[in-house]
């Protein structure tokens, strides 16, 4: 006979980015829906917590009945709520919980809380009808970088749901790099794809900027390189040199790129990986993406653009697999704002 469908709304509000997608057996989207807040922010040149907290409390419930609309379902067509618990915004995640909470409360659905940096790992499981044909899945061992706004972690994913992490950054993840570098050079929030934008017309060995090797681990250090920037940025303006952008941009994301691809490298040979996965909204970067499926050692695993940055999608994938490992949370379970991968259980 065959299995049940298991399809699972998935709710996702932990930044600027209000989200809810069904998914089914942790793959297949059969809707997602994404009201993001970035014009709202692009003001303050960055996420301002109470602003977005407040607009999360516009978005959610309609985002949510849009993605129900899209995929033509009620509840009683769902199997489980998942929600991201943390890490994030304490007060944009007390919204999608909330919401998720009066749901299951309604519906009487399992309520399942998630790990938003796990939900970007299973972002590389995820296909929509719109594929052509359904894209294989990473194998274990797989090597994860997690890239993102608030985290810049590599990752061995030994199994569903079974992690260790290697190595991580010690100060500035990779996104914030690229936030606060494009703010010092003028260009807008966020920052990714503004200096991706400026760097496509830039030579990436006009500037050599310096950044921390960490060697013998896998950990990161970014604040250095966003200094190096900084201190050649004041040296041309002193010397009355006009700022070629495009150069700098460019020459910043080739430095940040070749030392998050020479680490996850590392990591894949050292634990025989079979695959490497690369996760959050870093990963949408085209000279990330370029330089990792320029080699052929490894298969490399990078979700389509619009599943780089948050989304339900991923939610609900990551509680696909939670659901059916049994986890049912309570009523009383709160956000968890600062929660690590490492104090993810099962
Ligand atoms: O995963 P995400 O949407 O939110 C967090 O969980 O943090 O990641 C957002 C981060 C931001 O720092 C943004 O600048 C960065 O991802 N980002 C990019 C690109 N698109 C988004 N960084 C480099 N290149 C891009 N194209
Ligand atoms: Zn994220």
């Amino acid at each position: 006979m065959a299995q049940k469908t298991i399809r699972i709304l998935g709710i996702e509000s932990s930044c600027d980015e209000t989200a809810a997608a069904i998914v089914e057996d942790g793959r297949r989207i059969v809707s997602d829906y994404i009201s993001t807040q970035i014009d709202i922010h692009k003001q303050y040149g960055g996420v301002f917590p109470e602003v977005a907290s407040r607009q999360h409390v516009l978005a959610v419930y309609p985002v949510i009945e849009e993605a129900m609309n899209r995929a033509h379902m009620s509840f009683s067509d769902i199997d489980a709520i998942a929600v991201t618990r943390g890490p994030g915004l304490a007060g944009s995640l007390v919204v999608g919980m909330n919401a998720a909470k009066g749901l299951a409360f309604s519906t009487g659905l399992p309520l399942i809380g998630i790990n938003h940096l796990e939900g970007h790992i299973y972002s590389s499981w995820v296909y929509s009808d719109q594929d052509e044909t359904v894209p294989d899945e990473p194998e274990f061992p797989a090597i994860v970088l997690l890239v993102s706004g608030g985290h810049s972690e590599i990752i061995l994913l030994k199994d569903h749901l079974k992690y260790e992490r290697l190595g991580g950054t010690l100060d500035d993840a990779a996104g914030e790099a690229f936030d606060k570098t494009a703010r010092l050079l003028g260009l807008e929030y966020p920052g990714g794809p503004s200096i991706q934008k400026a760097a496509a017309n830039g030579d990436p060995y006009s500037y050599r900027f310096n950044i921390a090797k960490m060697p013998g681990t896998y950990d990161f250090s970014f604040s250095g390189v966003k200094t190096s920037v900084l201190r050649t940025v004041e040296k041309l303006k002193k010397d009355g040199s006009r700022l070629n952008v495009p150069d700098l941009a460019a020459s910043f994301q080739k430095c940040v790129v070749n030392t998050l691809f020479e680490k996850t490298l590392r990591a894949a040979r050292e634990y025989e990986a079979k695959n490497i996965v690369i996760a959050g909204g870093v990963s949408a970067n085209k000279c990330l993406r370029d330089t990792f499926m320029g080699q052929n050692e490894f298969r490399v695993f990078i979700p389509k653009l619009s599943y780089c940055t948050d989304n339900g999608a991923m939610i609900g994938a990551a509680g696909y697999r939670r659901f059916m490992a049994g986890q049912r949370d309570g009523m009383d379970m709160d956000v968890y704002p600062n929660w690590p991968l490492s104090r993810v259980s099962l």
